[in-house]
């Protein structure tokens, strides 16, 4: 249950935060100041667009489940030409310095990503860092078991990827699954919810675009996450919670190239309809 909380002494009763309110829950009855309409406290997704948007810095979302943290706006904006250069600028970053990333650069990375949109403002998505890089290498190894198994029967799934060779690879001692990364970041939710599948990849996407402002690299583990929705050891051993289940893992560390320029891309395909 949230609750409105107008300020009186500053609300000039704009309608700014009514307008902005998503779910059209805040009404604004004559000569009187915002209130939610009759079932808004229960409705609230306290997504904090009617705080954003009030010039007079008048109203407050009460929740309890809101971190009571307060970020000044800072320097929001950016040139397009400066935030399409770092976009360009960043790569799947699959060569890593044995270096670790301490937990509060990581943890600094993470807070940045709860701001990413979740559906219906669930921010459902929890995490799982696997800090420990033996343990990376361990969970990665339990990957590659999998392979193991894949590669002997008749899964159409041997089509599509070579895990002979990722094996073979993986048995002379590279990793081409985690690439020696020294952490892993996992993305997971609630089994049965129907949006952490893909709240959780956003949240990764933004992890990844954050991550090169701190000096980071990350690249998707695909093939781990392959084996992390199918194996039953390595879900084990990821031990999440009962009932959760990985959505997807992300390595990260810092990296050892240095990438000189943006690489070329597939020309743009958009369709117009007007
Ligand atoms: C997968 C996904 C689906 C969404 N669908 C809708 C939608 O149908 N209508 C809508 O108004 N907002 C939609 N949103 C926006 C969320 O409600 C919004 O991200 C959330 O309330 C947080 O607000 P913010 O994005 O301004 O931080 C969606 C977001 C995501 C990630
Ligand atoms: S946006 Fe702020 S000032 Fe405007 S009506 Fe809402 S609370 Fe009042
Ligand atoms: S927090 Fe979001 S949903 Fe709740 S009243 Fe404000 S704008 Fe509406």
């Amino acid at each position: 249950m949230s609750k409105l909380a107008i300020n009186s002494q500053r609300c000039t009763r704009c309608g700014l935060c009514a307008t902005a309110c998503p779910l059209g829950i805040i009404r604004l009855p004559e000569g009187e100041q915002p209130r939610y309409v009759a079932d808004g406290a229960t409705r609230c997704i306290i997504c904090g667009h009617c705080v954003a948007v009030c010039p007079s810095a008048a109203v407050e979302i009460e929740d309890a489940r809101l971190d009571p943290a307060v970020y000044e706006t800072g320097e929001a904006e950016i040139a397009p030409e400066r935030l399409a250069a770092y976009l360009r600028m960043r790569r799947s970053v699959r060569n890593y310095l044995d270096t670790p990333v301490d937990r509060d650069t990581i943890e600094r990375l993470l807070d940045i990503v709860r701001y990413a949109p979740t559906s219906g403002n669930s921010q459902s998505i929890r995490w799982l860092v696997i800090h420990n890089t033996g343990e990376v290498r361990r969970l990665t190894g339990l990957a590659v078991d999998w392979m193991r198994t894949v590669m002997v029967s008749d899964a159409p799934i041997n089509a599509y990827f070579n895990f002979e060779g990722i094996i073979r690879s993986w048995d002379k001692g590279n990793d081409p699954v985690c690439r020696k990364a020294p952490h892993l970041v996992v993305a997971y939710g609630h089994r049965e919810s129907l949006v952490a599948g893909t709240d959780a990849i956003i949240a990764l996407a933004h992890l990844e675009i954050a991550a090169p402002s701190f000096g980071l690299g990350t690249c998707w583990a695909g093939f781990f996450q392959m084996a992390a929705a199918r194996w039953e050891p390595l879900q084990r051993a990821l031990d999440l919670p009962a009932d959760h289940l990985p959505v997807h893992a992300m390595m990260l560390g810092y990296p050892l190239l240095r990438y000189q320029r943006p690489p070329k891309r597939n020309p743009l395909t958009v369709a117009w309809r007007s």
